[in-house]
C-alpha cells in the first residue's frame, strides 16, 4: 500500500467574482472547495492514476470531516488523526474582470506534542508499507524533527519514504534520510546554502545530498523538467513546450508520477519520466486542479530523456 502523509491539510477555497469592490457586497459568481496540501495532491494524482493509497494525517473541525469526506467521495482512503481548533481554509479569489488572482493562506490549527507523536504511532501499525510519502508545511509551533521521527518509523517498517518539504523541515527531515526528495532549486540551494545556476552546479549539490543519505535527489525545474541524481546515475527528463494555464500543485503533481512509475515496475528513467510527464500534465488544469491520467499518458511519449552519467 501507499501511504501520504499531510500535517497541515487544507481546504482550497476558489471563489469567482467580476470585481472586487471595497465597502459593498460582493456577489460571488462560483465557489468550489477542494481537499489541498502537499501529502493531499499527492494521493490525488495517485488516484487519478489507479493507484490505490491512503492518506493520513490531522484534520480538524467541520473543514477537516468536509475534506476527508471528499478525499473519500474520490476515490482516496484516508485514516486522519482528528484534533482541536479547524482545518485550514486557503482562499483564491479570481477577479473575472482583470483576470487578478488573490490568494490568502491560513497557518491551520496548532498540533499538541503528544498528537504529534501519534502519527509516529500510526505509521509504526500500518499494514505494508511500501511508500509512504511526506509533504508540506508543518502544524504552527511544530518542531521540523518530527518529520525525521516519521522517516525513521517508515523506514523501519521497511517502506520507501519520499520527502517533499522545504526549508528547516527538509534540512532537519533529511537527517532521517529519505529515500527520495523532490525539491525545487530554491529548495536545493537552500538547502546547501549555495547559489545553483549552472546544471553542473544542480548536479554537485544534489550529489552531496546523497552522500548525506538520500538515496535519489530529483531536482525539479519547471518547464526545465527534472534532474534525477543517484549515486552515480544522473539523468535529466525535459517536458515538452505547453500551454500553462497553472502550475500550482505541479512538484506534488511530479511525486506522484514517479511513485506511480516505480509502484509499475518501472525502472529510475522510466519513473522519472513520469514524474515530468505528471508534473506537466497538472500545468494544464485550471486553480488547484491536478493532472488527469489521459494527459499523463499523452504526455509521457513527448518528455525527452537525456542520460549525463550512467557509472
Ligand atoms: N512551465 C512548465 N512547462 C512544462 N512543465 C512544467 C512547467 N512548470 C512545471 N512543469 C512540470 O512540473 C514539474 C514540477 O514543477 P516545479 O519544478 O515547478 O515544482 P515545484 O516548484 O515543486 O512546484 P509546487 O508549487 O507544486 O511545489 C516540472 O519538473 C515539470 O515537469
Ligand atoms: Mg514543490
Amino acid at each position: 500500500m501507499i501511504y501520504t502523509i499531510t500535517l497541515n491539510p487544507a481546504l482550497d477555497r476558489t471563489l469567482w467574482v467580476s470585481e472586487i469592490k471595497e465597502d459593498v457586497s460582493n456577489r460571488i459568481i462560483r465557489e468550489e472547495s477542494y481537499p489541498g496540501g502537499k501529502g493531499i495532491d499527492v494521493s490525488k494524482v495517485l488516484t487519478a492514476l489507479g493507484v490505490p493509497n491512503r492518506a493520513l494525517g490531522f484534520i480538524a473541525g467541520f473543514a477537516g470531516r468536509q475534506l476527508e469526506a471528499q478525499l473519500t467521495r474520490d476515490g482516496t482512503d484516508c485514516s486522519f488523526i482528528p484534533v482541536s481548533g479547524e482545518t485550514r481554509t486557503n482562499v483564491v479569489i479570481h477577479e473575472l474582470g482583470s483576470g487578478r488572482q488573490i490568494i490568502l493562506n491560513s497557518a491551520g490549527p496548532e498540533v499538541k506534542p503528544f498528537e504529534l507523536l501519534e502519527i509516529s504511532d500510526l505509521v509504526r501499525k500500518i499494514e505494508e508499507p511500501e511508500f509512504v510519502s511526506i509533504g508540506g508545511s508543518l502544524p504552527p509551533r511544530a518542531h521540523p524533527e518530527v518529520y525525521r521521527k516519521i522517516i525513521e518509523t517508515a523506514k523501519l517498517r521497511r517502506a520507501k519514504v519520499v520527502l517533499d518539504v522545504d526549508r528547516e523541515a527538509l534540512l532537519v527531515g533529511i537527517r532521517g534520510k529519505p529515500d527520495v526528495i523532490k525539491p525545487n532549486i530554491h529548495e536545493l540551494s537552500a538547502l546547501v546554502g549555495k547559489r545553483l545556476e549552472k546544471r553542473g552546479e544542480i548536479l554537485e549539490a544534489a550529489r552531496e545530498i546523497n552522500r548525506r543519505g538520500v538515496g535519489i535527489v530529483l531536482v525539479s525545474m519547471g518547464p526545465r523538467g527534472i534532474l534525477l541524481v543517484s549515486e552515480g546515475k544522473a539523468y535529466q527528463a525535459v517536458p515538452p513546450e505547453v500551454e500553462v494555464v497553472n502550475t500550482i500543485g505541479a512538484g506534488d503533481s511530479s511525486v506522484a508520477g514517479f511513485i506511480y512509475g516505480l509502484v509499475a515496475g518501472r525502472d529510475l528513467k522510466e519513473a522519472l519520466i513520469w514524474a515530468t510527464a505528471a508534473g506537466t500534465a497538472t500545468t494544464l488544469r485550471q486553480g488547484t486542479a491536478l493532472a488527469t491520467r489521459e494527459d499523463v499518458e499523452r504526455i509521457v511519449p513527448q518528455v525527452r530523456l537525456e542520460t549525463i552519467s550512467e557509472d
